[in-house]
């Protein structure tokens, strides 16, 4: 059976005692879902440690937002990816569109990031996306597929495998406007195409998705869950949402 993936991205929501709170209500109403399903989790950096307790032995990964390239230095502010480990952190997402737009992150970075993730050992699930702007003018699958390229740049065939991709149109994210699924799976299905070797590569839809069109989306061919924001915030919602598509 094919994998079924939803990846929470809280950005900058939950304290540490928040996250407890939220994994406490969530763990069992997730505990019975389908073995074929994968939950990531990703809280904010100093929340992970919160969550790493709750999370072992249950079927619930760890995510990080981002991470640095380099394994340590003089990088004020960053976060490697063996002090990501050394918290149980399994998954990073890579290439948000928040981080290209707000802190610098380029395709070379997002590249770079995607190498040392999987040198060390965590999955990247990298994020592409075009803006309203681009998709007005016809360039969506262009613009997308050249951020693919260079997020995969010169990877193995065995790489490409341990890595997830995320479709997230930007106009879609945090709008309610969610993308209409036949037009993300349009998308999604150029993604995999770009590059041989991306056909049992996971590609996740995020921008707006919710409990009420996640079947929709799941119902592609092409797309293999979700990276949700807004609604994973609540632990009855997220796990509605997930019920939604697997059950
Ligand atoms: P959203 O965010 O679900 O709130 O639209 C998705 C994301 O930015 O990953």
């Amino acid at each position: 059976m094919s994998r079924t993936i939803f990846a929470a991205n809280w950005k900058m929501h939950k304290t540490a005692a928040d996250t407890a709170a939220f994994l406490d209500a969530f763990l069992p109403k997730v505990a019975a879902l389908p073995q074929h399903v994968e939950i990531i989790i990703a809280p904010p950096f100093l929340s992970v440690p919160s969550a790493w307790p709750a999370l072992r032995n249950t079927r619930v990964r760890l995510g990080a937002q981002t991470m640095h390239w380099e394994l340590e230095g003089a990088f004020t502010g960053e976060i490697s990816a063996p002090m990501l480990r050394e918290f149980g952190v399994s998954h990073v997402i890579l290439g948000h569109s928040e981080r290209r737009a707000h802190a610098n992150e380029t395709d070379e970075t997002v590249r770079l990031k995607v190498r040392t993730a999987l040198e060390q050992g965590i999955t990247p699930i990298v994020a592409v996306g075009e803006t309203q702007d681009q998709r007005k003018a016809g360039i969506t699958q262009e613009h997308v597929v050249g951020q693919t390229r260079a997020a995969l740049h010169q990877l193995s065939t065995g790489d490409l495998g341990r890595v997830i991709l995320a479709y997230e149109p930007i106009w879609a994210i945090g709008t309610g406007q969610n993308c209409a699924p036949e037009e993300a799976q349009r998308v999604m299905a150029a993604i995999r195409g770009c590059l041989e070797g991306l056909n049992e590569t996971p590609i996740l839809y995020g921008g707006s998705m919710n409990a009420q069109n996640v079947a929709g989306y799941v119902a592609q061919p092409d797309i293999n869950g979700g990276l949700v924001g807004g609604a994973s915030l609540d632990p009855e919602g997220f796990a509605n949402l997930i019920a939604s598509a697997t059950t």
